[in-house]
């Protein structure tokens, strides 16, 4: 199929069109390298600089006849959402609604659209399955929700099918090192731990140790990039073949605490991790799980390479390309 994945050359656009491109599919990929890189665009891909707020752009654009959309283009701190909201507003929604836009007035008919478990909020109960109740407690969380509200008028009164994938905590690298884009200041656990191991800052911190969990911190479920990515190919492959739109947790399948991803950094990569106990950071729930049983039964999916060793170790191949 001829896919367009606009922000590909972000992390996990890079992932994602990689292996669209490894299943034998031909990517487009548009990004405004705000936060992509340069060095994410893959040769046997074309790319088009641009930005999701030009819609003329996408319009031209989408005119040259691709069979889906990926929409993956938005900011994704949702400390920061809380801060900025305008910011997030605007892009997250305004310039998600111009491709939208763009893609139903160009006649696509696929568009697959990162969410996040975000939309769940502070959860009720764990882990969380697609019937939790959709509370988003930080502005981040809302822009992706609000999305996926109007993907759902789309799909009524323009026929445009969409597939929601709400990620949990995206990790780790591409095992063969083919995307080689670190992210820049990053707000996230994994690459902040790789940072610290590498040598590239002195100490991180920890925040807080007085969760109701096993050792005091927070739990998470991390997912690996490249199963995140082959979610996208299985959502698509299950759009074109149901016909039919939905949303989808993609998750890891188990929960990691902080200080037993810290620890196994330690052990996998040999290196000292000097971390700092503060204070909890606000929003963060006790413990963040998936239900994973909707993507395995819509979509075949189930994760490859989302265990500890293997987050860890594809992303220590990176980072420890950086050592001080
Ligand atoms: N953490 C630290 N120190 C740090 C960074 C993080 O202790 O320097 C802790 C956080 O407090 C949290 C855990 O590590 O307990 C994971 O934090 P992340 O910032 O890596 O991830 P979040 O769970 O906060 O959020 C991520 C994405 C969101 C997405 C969410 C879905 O950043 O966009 O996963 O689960 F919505």
């Amino acid at each position: 199929m001829n896919i367009l994945i606009i922000g590909g050359a972000g992390y996990i656009g890079a992932h994602t069109a990689r292996e669209f491109l490894d299943a034998g599919h031909k990517v487009t990929v548009y990004d405004n390298l705000s936060s992509g890189f340069e060095q994410n665009i893959f040769d046997d891909e074309d790319f088009v600089e641009g930005d999701v707020m030009d819609f003329i752009g996408l319009i031209d654009l989408m005119r040259r006849g691709f069979d889906a959309v990926v929409y993956m283009a938005a900011f994704k701190s949702a400390g920061e959402s809380m801060l900025r909201p305008e910011k997030y507003a605007v892009n997250n929604i305004g310039g998600a609604i111009h491709v939208l836009n763009a893609a139903a007035e160009s006649g696509i008919k696929y568009f697959i659209f990162s969410s996040s478990a975000a939309v769940y909020g502070d959860p009720q109960y764990l882990p969380v399955d697609e019937a939790h109740p959709l509370n988003p407690a930080n502005f981040y969380g809302f822009t992706k929700l609000e999305m996926e509200r109007i993907m759902g008028w789309y799909d009524k009164l323009k026929g445009l099918r969409y597939a929601a994938l709400r990620y949990f905590n995206a990790a780790g690298y591409d095992l063969n090192l083919r995307v080689t884009g670190l992210e820049r200041n990053p707000a996230n656990l994994l690459p902040i731990i790789m940072e610290t191991a590498c040598g590239m800052r002195k100490e991180m911190e920890v925040f807080g140790e007085d969760y109701d969990t096993k050792d005091g911190t927070c739990i998470r479920d991390y997912v690996h990039v490249t199963d995140l990515a082959r979610g996208h190919c299985a959502a698509l492959e299950t759009l074109v073949k149901t016909g039919t739109s939905f949303a989808v947790n993609l998750g890891g399948g188990s929960g990691i605490s902080v200080l037993e991803m810290i620890n196994a950094a330690k052990r996998i990569t040999g290196k000292d991790i000097p971390y700092r106990v503060v204070e909890r950071r606000p929003g963060d729930p006790a413990v963040l799980t998936a239900s994973c049983e909707k993507a395995s039964a819509l979509l075949g999916w189930s994760t490859l390479y989302s265990d500890v060793e293997t987050l860890i170790s594809s992303s220590w191949k990176m980072y420890s390309k950086f050592q001080k």
